[in-house]
């Protein structure tokens, strides 16, 4: 009997194994590049939304009997997603829990096609809405440009974020998973305080020794600095309007959903950048 933890090589699922694995919980983690994944030695099966042999492969030789997912790159996820809950549900999984955004509402394309196809389907289920995570910060792209060039490029403006560690994000999905009762509602997963780009800038600067500048971008600006950096015309649009909406404060907002599921507050953003300055450094 084991728990299912798709995106294995993500920034969320890894941290899930560590702590199931830390209660000497069964859990896979599933990853399309397989037993390649960077997983610290967690068990890792090949799992690809997009190729339904390796969901009959992964079910005929393990019982699964609950399900992390995440929202993969492809067009309209939420058929397939839907469609393996379907083939999970009839194979024994009884509860699903999915990681979303702030955007997600039921019934909504996106994540939110999904979460009212759990609801309809009747299984046990959590929605997580995180906010903006704070590891997107030492994600190459933009650990490049804070690492190297000292600068941080967006459309957000003004705008404030109410950026969250996936290590709080993680430990909120461990419960949800494995807790007796299941919460079947979602969560807003938020850090301890909205903060600005130029706000996140101030402490990179302070915690580097060396001024980091965020540089507000327009829409059009900041969709040709993506494409210049390698993205696609779609994902930098779409990232783009994330950060438009952001200006606008639509992330903008509080909830004690991390210290009501894990017994203590989210970390701050000054603590995640003590913690991570030697990637930033080490450009
Ligand atoms: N990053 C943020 O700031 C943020 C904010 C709010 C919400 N979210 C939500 O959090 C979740 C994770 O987002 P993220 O962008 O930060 O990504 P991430 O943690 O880096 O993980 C995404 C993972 O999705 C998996 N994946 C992609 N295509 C797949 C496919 N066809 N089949 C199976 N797995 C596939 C990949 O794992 P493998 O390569 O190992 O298969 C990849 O590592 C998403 O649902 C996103 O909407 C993110």
């Amino acid at each position: 009997m084991s728990i299912l933890l798709t995106g294995g090589s993500g920034k969320t699922a890894p941290r899930i194994a560590s702590l199931l694995a830390a209660q000497n919980k069964p859990f896979l983690l599933g990853s399309r590049q397989g037993l390649d994944a960077i997983s610290n030695g967690h068990p890792t099966v090949r799992f690809d939304l997009s190729d339904e042999s390796s969901w009959e492969k992964l079910f005929k030789n393990t019982q699964i009997t609950a399900v992390y997912m995440m929202e993969p790159r492809i067009s309209q996820p939420w058929v397939l997603m839907n469609k393996f809950i379907d083939f999970a549900n009839q194979n024994g999984v009884n509860r699903f829990v999915l990681c979303a955004g702030t955007s997600a509402a039921i019934g909504k394309d996106g994540m939110g096609r999904v979460w009212e196809h759990l609801i309809q389907a009747g299984v046990d289920y959590c929605v997580l809405r995180p906010s903006w995570f704070m590891e997107n910060l030492i994600e190459p792209g933009l650990a490049t440009t804070i690492g190297k060039l000292n600068k941080i490029f967006t459309a957000t403006q003004t705008g404030n974020i109410p950026f969250i560690s996936a290590d709080d994000i993680s430990e909120v999905a461990y419960h949800a998973l494995t807790d007796e009762k299941s919460y079947n509602c979602d969560f807003r997963i938020l850090g301890p305080e909205n903060l600005t780009y130029d706000q996140i800038a101030e402490t990179l600067s302070e915690v580097l020794g060396r001024e980091i500048e965020h540089v507000k971008l327009d829409e059009a600006n900041r969709i040709h600095g993506l494409v210049q950096a390698g993205l696609s015309n779609y994902f930098a649009g779409f990232l783009t309007r994330l950060e438009v909406l952001a200006s606008e404060d639509f992330e903008k907002g509080t909830s004690n959903a991390v210290e009501r599921m894990t017994g203590h507050p989210p970390k701050s953003f000054k603590t995640f950048a003590e913690e991570n300055k030697d990637i930033w450094l080490s450009y």
